[in-house]
């Protein structure tokens, strides 16, 4: 690995950064800096999510965000008292999150005339350092920036200095799900800023958390490739002095398998912080309810998200982010969040003492998603030659790195994700993935025995029944019958 971006060469291209909308001339490290210390401990994010871990529960997060400042404070209130959330978003609008600055500011002001959001979040560019300075103060827990942000430079900026102390993404998972055209390096290095900028809050005292998009394109990626791109975020990130860091997993829906991913993921990101020499850094997991299609009927969809909340109570993950039972329709009321997180709190007390019954299934799929994981990332290690960013670069346009489902045209795209007879998200075809033949084997082997249960051969319609599947009240998608 390179090391850090060099300080001088970092503070240079943050003046060109900041230009690139006026309220970039509002921040000011210095002021960033102290005003976090001078915040209570209890609205910091890295100090919190490490209690938590020490403690052992499952923290409660919701996902929110609407146009206008006053409305948004007031969502974020209502979720903490109503829904009792542990930690609280700001979820960013789409123009924010493609630095469409310009029409974000044409939504805040469609919004006021017409007296209701005409954004899908909140745009905190536009409004700058203060407004988010509001929000912070507004409420008593920790705040962090959740979004979909390839080049999301400004917006820490603006957000770190506003007293938020955690930023969700990363170059990878908040570009290959999200944008069709945007180089990986470009986005890379884009983020390495937004570490390098943490690095700095962290040089100088200040913890923010950061946290890696764990779901990526949805519930049938496989666990081993959210595993892997995360570990390689992870070293891209403590590269640059981040010292608090969330590992994330979208749930698939069999419970042995998000079980065993999450430990899986657990062991070998330490495995690999131990190997690169990063010893000094909290490291949390965070686990994605249902990111998949869901149910109309709230009855249903309230199942959906409590099965969510067995998954991340009984693996015992640091913190789950919730969803609600306006899933279907677009963007949640207030009331509608509150009982998402009120299912989840339910399911997360019932089950805080109780313990996931290792067996043997576990250990196997523990074991085999620690070796697909690995393999590829040892394969981008050495496509790297010692150069991190170029490892990825080179590991994806070679397919070793495949993420089924991106939009994006620097990923391959030629592998494909079926669920096998128990829900398992296995894999139907690898393209490239560096799997020796004993991990083929096992998949092959899996696939098998839905396909002799369900009287055909493994192949593409299983993978569009998968997707339907939830819909239809089931998860595995079987054959329609005639
Ligand atoms: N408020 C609440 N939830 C949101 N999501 C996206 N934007 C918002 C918002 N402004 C949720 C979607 C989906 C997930 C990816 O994020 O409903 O569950």
């Amino acid at each position: 690995m390179k090391g850090k971006i060099d300080l001088e060469k970092f503070l240079q291209s943050r003046k060109e950064v900041l230009a690139t909308w006026p309220t970039g001339a509002e921040v000011s490290l210095e002021d960033g800096i102290n005003y976090h210390k001078a915040l209570p401990p209890e609205k910091n994010f890295a100090v919190k999510l490490k209690k938590v871990k020490e403690e052992g529960i499952t923290a409660i997060q919701p996902r929110a965000g609407v146009a206008l400042l006053n409305e948004h404070i007031a969502l974020l209130k209502y979720l903490e008292k109503e829904g009792e959330a542990d930690f609280l978003p700001t979820t960013i609008d789409s123009y924010t999150r493609q630095n469409r600055y310009q029409e974000a500011q044409r939504g805040i002001e469609e919004s006021l005339a017409e007296g209701r959001s005409m954004l899908n979040g909140f745009p905190a560019v536009n409004y700058g350092v203060y407004p988010c300075r509001k929000i912070i103060e507004e409420v008593n827990v920790p705040v962090q920036v959740r979004h979909g942000t390839p080049d999301a430079r400004l917006l820490a900026e603006i957000t770190l200095a506003g007293g938020f102390s955690s930023f969700e993404g990363g170059g990878i998972t908040y570009n290959i799900p999200y944008a069709k055209e945007v180089p990986l390096r470009k986005s890379i290095e884009d983020w390495q800023y937004v570490d390098r900028l943490i690095g700095y809050y962290a040089e100088h005292g200040v913890l923010i958390n950061r946290e890696s998009f764990g779901p990526l394109t949805g519930t049938l990626v496989p666990p081993s490739v959210t595993i892997a791109i995360n570990i390689l975020e992870l070293l891209l990130a403590v590269e640059q002095g981040v010292k608090s860091f969330t590992l994330g997993l979208g749930q698939c829906g069999n419970l042995n398998q998000d079980v065993a991913a999450l430990h899986g993921m657990v062991e070998l990101a330490e495995e690999y912080l131990k190997r690169f020499g990063f010893q000094d850094v909290d490291l949390t997991t965070v686990f994605h309810q249902w990111m998949g299609g869901f149910p109309q009927d709230e009855a249903r969809a309230f199942a959906v998200i409590a099965w969510g909340a067995v998954a991340a109570a009984l693996a015992k993950a640091n913190k789950v982010i919730v969803k609600t039972p306006h899933e279907a329709l677009g963007v949640p009321t207030k009331e509608a969040n509150a009982q998402g997180l009120k299912t989840t709190r339910q399911i997360v007390n019932m089950l805080k003492d109780q313990r996931f019954m290792v067996n043997e299934e576990y250990l196997l799929e523990k074991e085999m998603v620690k070796k697909e994981a690995r393999a590829i990332v040892e394969r981008t290690l050495e496509l790297g030659e010692g150069d991190l960013v170029a490892g990825i670069e080179r590991a994806f346009a070679a397919g070793v790195i495949d993420v089924p489902f991106a939009p994006s045209r620097f990923n391959l795209g030629k592998i494909l994700p079926a669920r096998d007879d128990t829900g398992a998200v296995r894999i139907l075809e690898f393209g490239n993935l560096p799997f020796d033949s004993e991990i083929r084997e096992f998949h092959r082997e899996r696939l098998k025995r839905r396909g002799e249960k369900e009287g055909r051969e493994p192949s593409f319609q299983m993978v569009i029944d998968d997707i339907y599947a939830i819909g239809k009240g089931m998860l595995v998608g079987k054959p329609r019958t005639k």
